[in-house]
């Protein structure tokens, strides 16, 4: 156990495991995103749970009949799948989709984790 709490803490450190998202004007998207361990996991707890991303999404972020895949493919409106687009399509959604802004009600926080674990089961190889 403290040998993996060891190990949680190198990956947290590890600068490669750490990227700030920082964007130029006000507001909440601003605030810079950080992808570790703890958010990823979080995330991951947020999309299967209280945002209710799960139920569009799917459970593998497969995609469904009325939503998009989140893995690798064509992004239609989170520019390139990157961290800040992603993190913009939840806090603003798809006007006139079924993609609502701060789905399920979560906070402008919970999206930039939600972002990051998306972002990180693409990038980073993390099971989703
Ligand atoms: C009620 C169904 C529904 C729920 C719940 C939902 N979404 Fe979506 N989402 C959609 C649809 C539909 C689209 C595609 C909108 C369009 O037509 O461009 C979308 C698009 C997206 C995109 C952009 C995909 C792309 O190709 O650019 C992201 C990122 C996203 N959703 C993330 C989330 C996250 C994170 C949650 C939970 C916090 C969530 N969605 C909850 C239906 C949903």
């Amino acid at each position: 156990m403290r040998s993996l709490a060891i190990a949680s803490l190198l990956v947290l450190v590890a600068p490669t495991a750490i990227l700030r998202a920082q964007q130029p004007s006000s507001g909440p998207a601003a605030d810079s995103i950080l992808v570790t361990p703890a958010t990823i996991e979080s995330g991951r707890k947020i999309f299967h749970g209280v945002g209710t991303c799960v139920t569009c999404h799917g459970a593998a972020l497969e995609g469904s009949a009325v939503a998009p895949t989140l893995r690798a493919h064509q992004w239609r409106d989170a520019t390139d799948g990157e961290l800040a687009p992603i993190y913009h399509v939840v806090t603003h959604g798809v006007p006139g989709t079924l993609m609502v802004s701060h789905p399920g009600g979560i906070s402008d926080q919970m999206a930039r984790e939600v972002a990051a674990y998306i972002w990180a089961v693409n990038h980073r190889g993390e099971k989703p």
